[in-house]
């Protein structure tokens, strides 16, 4: 992975602070604001994402005096600016002026405005107010010493991620005939031949809007991709505007981490820096694991080069139906475990708690009760805990492992009309996760296509969906003497949604040395055992050895005694497969062996709940291992190196108390983690 950030907000050490909205507080706040801001150490914040009502308070008149003193006073105070475009949240004159603007779901109900992201994404009216927008403020501040980064929108697609409309019904007609040329290409891809439902001419499709039964699944592929480009067309538009006017100043939009209807994969090439908005499910007991997951996700988006941490929280929430506050210790170590993974900059939901409006319950920096609280004081060392690491940035995450992650994989599997609804993507993805993790390997997330030759094991948990070549590229990758573990439904449909015929897993019948004749779902809530002792769930499937050896079989269920696990010895490498939903510790022995065999290992043996990971960078060859202790117990370890965070020389052996994070400068050695 490089250790090269593509390009990066010009700021020193670890970038650290969070959203400010100061047009919610009268202007005798700001000057407390940016005095806090200072003792707490925040170097960056995120200004005026949901100020376009005050910016542009009617149509074309704008006012830029209370930002230029909010600019001003922070530039006073030291603090840099990550400057939005505010085109998060057209206000209410605009949806007046433009009512065809507001989105519109499946069923044809418009969304009104009253709360926020009220637009249509295809909308010309949305795309040239959101680019007049962009071009005014990149003109007012392009010289202001405290911009430091621009920041495009917020979390598209985060409460309109698809519109139905019939702007985004022409929208969709120009992407399909630039994906296709010919509308005879696009019949033959969506198999319009079933139900009668031929294209004679480009004008007569629209989007899947809700109809009387399941609408043709290649189209709603289609339209998962042609939505997710269309979102992107947004921020590249607005980003197009920024470059021509700052050319230097570095252009983001916050992603939402494993977010569904937008493919990160494809849009991080797009972003000069890529950054990440990441919230606990408080009810979750594996929130942790998640965090981790979604922070290894988004490095890997980024091609493993440092990326921001945009949001996440300093406790509570405000939108889960119980919102959870968080455990003293619990923000420390949730931000350590982001920078553990990669993330250069460190920033909350929100600055100062909101008085009023749908957010006042939401946790932030400075909470209601000021600075003699819990929030405040962990914020303050927070502070000071990142600035003692600030020689760990550009460092890069090292990982030997690679999970395969694709964004259509997920859109098709997905789809309805499928033999189990019990076929869900993510939790799949989580399980392969969660077995590495406990085993504390890190691993990087990776498109099917890429070029997967770094990595000693490489999972696909599902992969529904597979393009010729990616499949190729998979194949050559265990040919060539890659290890390989395979869960089932993969390979099963081509880039259009056609079955590839021949026998299951089409596209990877090959590499497994297996044909899967029939599927046998398992009913809801049903647990089979297999021969060995270990139970599956969900999936089960006829399956025709063509090479692979058996190492386990259902013992009963509806095929007692076919193949559940098999091992295929393929040129050089070794592909296993799984064909149903293993119990968490069936995968964690099978990961078990996989990580033995191909030799992937833990940066250091420790407990469970004890997290680990290294950072090493490259052009000092200098390593940092993160010890993240989340379980009750302390813990000790091994280690060769400094303590940076208690800045104390520990060589030997640590006790990482419950619930502490320790951060080891190590002393090189030639041999370590090579
Ligand atoms: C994010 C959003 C923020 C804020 C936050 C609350 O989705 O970007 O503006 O709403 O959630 O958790």
């Amino acid at each position: 992975m490089p250790n090269t950030p593509r390009r990066w907000p010009r700021i020193d050490g670890i970038a650290f602070g969070g959203d400010y909205n100061p047009e919610q507080w009268p202007e005798s706040t700001w000057r407390e604001d940016a005095a806090l801001m200072q003792q707490a150490g925040v170097s960056m914040v995120s200004l005026g994402i949901f100020s376009w009502a005050r910016i542009e308070p009617t149509e074309g008149s704008y006012d830029f005096g209370w930002l230029d003193t909010v600019m001003d006073l922070l530039h006073e105070h030291g603090i840099s600016v990550d400057l939005a475009t505010a085109t998060a949240s057209p206000p209410p004159w605009f949806s007046r002026h433009y009512p065809d603007s507001l989105p519109m779901t499946r069923d044809g109900v418009r969304l009104w405005h009253g709360s926020r992201q009220a637009y249509c994404p295809s909308s010309p009216d949305y795309r040239a107010a959101s680019m007049r927008l962009a071009g005014a403020l990149a003109r007012r501040y392009r010289d202001h010493p405290a911009l430091v980064m621009w920041h495009v929108n917020n979390e598209y697609g985060c409460h309109v991620a698809q519109c139905y409309c019939d702007a985004s019904a022409t929208a969709f007609r120009l992407w399909l005939q630039a994906r296709y040329g010919d509308i005879e290409r696009l019949n033959s891809a969506w198999g319009t031949a079933f139900w009668s439902q031929h294209y004679a001419d480009w004008d007569e499709i629209i989007p899947p809007r809700t109809t009387p039964a399941h609408p043709n699944p290649s189209q709603q592929l289609d339209w998962m991709r042609f939505s997710s480009d269309e979102l992107l067309a947004c921020f590249v538009a607005e980003r197009d505007v920024l470059h021509a006017i700052t050319p230097d100043i570095p252009v983001t939009t916050n992603f939402m981490g494993a977010f569904k209807p937008v493919d990160y994969f494809s849009w991080a090439a797009e972003l000069d820096v890529v950054s990440n908005d990441h919230y606990l499910i408080g009810e979750d007991p594996a929130g942790h694991q998640h965090l981790s997951m979604t922070a290894d996700l988004i490095r890997s988006t980024s091609g493993g080069a440092p990326w921001v941490l945009m949001e996440h929280s300093t406790s509570a929430v405000n939108w889960q139906p119980r919102n959870l506050a968080k455990q003293p210790g619990q923000l420390r170590r949730n931000s350590l475990q982001h920078v553990a993974r990669g993330a250069d900059a460190v920033c909350f939901f929100q600055w100062r708690a909101s008085r009023a409006g749908a957010e006042k319950f939401h946790s932030a920096m400075l909470p209601h009760a000021g600075t003699d609280t819990k929030v405040w004081r962990e914020v303050v060392g927070l502070g000071a805990d990142l600035s003692a690491l600030a020689e760990i940035v550009g460092s890069a995450v090292e990982a030997a492992a690679a999970i395969v992650f694709d964004w259509p994989a997920w859109w098709g599997v997905e789809l309805d009309s499928h033999p189990s609804v019990d076929v869900e993507y993510l939790p799949l993805i989580r399980d392969a996760y969660a077995a590495l993790w406990n085993r504390g390997v890190t691993v990087d997330f990776v498109r099917p296509d890429q070029d997967l030759s770094a990595y000693r094991l490489v999972v696909v948990p599902s992969l529904y969906l597979v393009s010729d070549a990616a499949a190729a590229n998979i194949t050559e990758y265990v040919r060539g003497g890659g290890h390989l573990v395979c869960g089932f439904f993969s390979g099963i449909v081509d880039t259009d949604d056609s079955i590839r015929l021949g026998g299951y897993p089409g596209a990877f019948r090959e590499v497994l040395g297996i044909r899967i004749e029939e599927f046998f779902p398992l009913k809801q809530g049903e647990v089979v055992s297999l021969d060995d002792g270990s139970t599956g769930s969900v999936w089960s499937e006829m399956l025709h050895p063509e090479g692979a050896d058996v190492e386990t079989r259902f013992a009963d269920g509806p095929l007692p005694g076919w193949p559940a696990r098999t091992r295929n010895d393929f040129g050089s490498g070794v592909a296993h497969y799984l064909s149903t939903r293993l119990d968490p510790a069936a995968l964690a022995t099978v990961l078990d062996e996989a990580c033995t065999m191909s030799g992937v290992a833990s940066p250091i043996i420790t407990r469970a709940g004890v997290e680990t990971v290294r950072r090493r960078d490259k052009r000092s060859n200098t390593s940092y291992l993160f010890v993240i202790n989340h379980a009750e117990r302390d813990v000790e370890i091994e280690i060769d190196g400094d303590d940076i965070l208690n800045g104390k020389a520990a060589g030997g052996r640590l006790v990482v108390a419950a619930g502490d994070v320790a951060v080891i400068r190590e002393t090189p050695t030639s041999s370590r983690g090579e």
